[in-house]
């Protein structure tokens, strides 16, 4: 199939492809004229849990990530192939919510423009030479325009990269950090803004009117964070990767041997947007770690742009296995830069899960089906 790069292209896998995201919001953030930070990726969240040993106990002695430093009030941790302090920092507090979403970037100025960038919008910003945590140097925190705590660094304590060290490894070692995943109300809105700051839309789902959900990266994988509609500001979950799906499959088996597959909520299952396998988990707080596997390159600068119909129900799970209610509502606060949980604002556009609601895994158009619309013959399963 010859993709025309001029216009939205149907892929024999039943999605669209076309070079450019089709997001469009009639009321941007407006575009600041002080230049974006240049964004390497993802580099840890902040948590705030209730009970840290009971955290701790999941995060290390259930899935296996490696203490950088500790104390009775913190936790850092970090996956097996990361060679700067941390990944996730567990933090003892009064409620469980995410104290920062923080991502590295290419110099010690680039901190200085994340800092303008922010000021520009008329953001609150607050700015530590020695950094807000241990292992991090001099870092900007924002409030963000969609009411999220984003952090921004570049200087780094390193530590020793444990990919050597099999001894070390369990069978489902979380090998790097691989994404965060946003709750904001307005998508749109949300992917603008983003696009502002240097971020690519890689994929998308929508109905060709309201958009559901957007991923977007920095790095060559699918995304560094995705903006999945609900009510927000709220995290939705971070992401591990593992190595091969049979790691994920491991994380499974030994969460049933410890007789707490209840800490399993979705999968294990191959997605659709990212074609990722994935594992969803919940922490003793309730905070969702999703555990993700072999998504694709995304390097190349005329990546297609991935768009899946809603009523597409391969969108979520390839295999078209129901997603849980409460993976569609259930998302964890956000702290503003006082450590105070952001208010909630309600989604107005449709929900996703109300628009597919009946639909994922149930129902499935074929070529030959006579009581459809030609227009949804043979197309997916479908919604109503
Ligand atoms: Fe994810």
């Amino acid at each position: 199939m010859k993709i025309d790069k001029n216009k939205r292209t149907k892929t024999s896998s039943g999605f669209h492809v076309s070079q450019h995201a089709s997001i469009n919001t009639d009321n941007p953030i407006p575009t600041p004229k002080a230049p974006a930070p240049d964004v390497l990726r993802v580099a840890y969240m902040e948590l705030q849990v209730t009970d840290l040993a009971a955290s701790r106990e999941f995060y290390v002695d259930v899935l296996g990530l490696h203490v950088t430093d500790e104390d009775e009030n913190e936790v850092y941790l970090r996956s097996s192939e990361e060679f700067i302090h941390h990944n996730l920092l567990l933090r003892k507090g009064p409620v469980a919510a995410v104290g920062a979403f923080s991502y590295r970037v290419r110099s010690p100025e680039d901190v200085d423009a994340a800092e303008a960038f922010y000021k520009e919008i008329g953001c609150r910003t607050e700015r530590r030479k020695d950094g807000f945590v241990r292992g991090i140097g001099d870092s900007v925190r924002v409030e963000d325009p969609l009411g999220f705590p984003y952090e921004f660094f570049y200087d780094v304590e390193h530590v020793e990269r444990l990919a050597w060290r099999y001894d070390l490894h369990v069978p489902g070692a979380l090998v790097r950090l691989d994404h965060f995943n946003q709750v904001t109300p307005d998508v749109p809105r949300a992917a603008r803004y983003m696009q502002d700051l240097g971020f690519r839309v890689t994929e998308e789902i929508s109905d060709g009117e309201t958009v559901f959900a957007a991923w977007m990266r920095r790095k060559p994988t699918v995304h560094d964070t995705a903006m999945t509609g609900g009510n927000g500001p709220r995290m939705h979950h971070v992401a591990f990767a593992t190595h091969e799906k049979h790691n994920i499959l491991a994380i499974c088996d030994r969460l049933g041997a410890l007789r707490r597959s209840d800490a399993i909520e979705r999968g294990p299952g191959p997605h659709g947007v990212s074609n990722a396998f994935y594992l969803y988990l919940r922490d003793p707080d309730g905070h969702r770690v999703e555990i993700y596997t072999q998504d694709y390159w995304t390097g190349d600068p005329d990546n297609p742009v991935v768009s899946w119909d809603v009523h597409d129900n391969q969108r979520r799970d390839w295999w078209g296995t129901p997603v849980v209610p409460s993976w569609y509502t259930d998302a964890s606060l956000v702290l503003d830069l006082d450590g105070n949980p952001k208010e909630v604002i309600e989604r107005t556009d449709d929900s996703e899960m109300e628009v597919t609601i009946g639909a994922d895994g149930f129902s499935y158009t074929r070529p030959d089906d006579e009581d459809m619309p030609d227009w949804k013959k043979g197309e997916f399963k479908l919604g109503n």
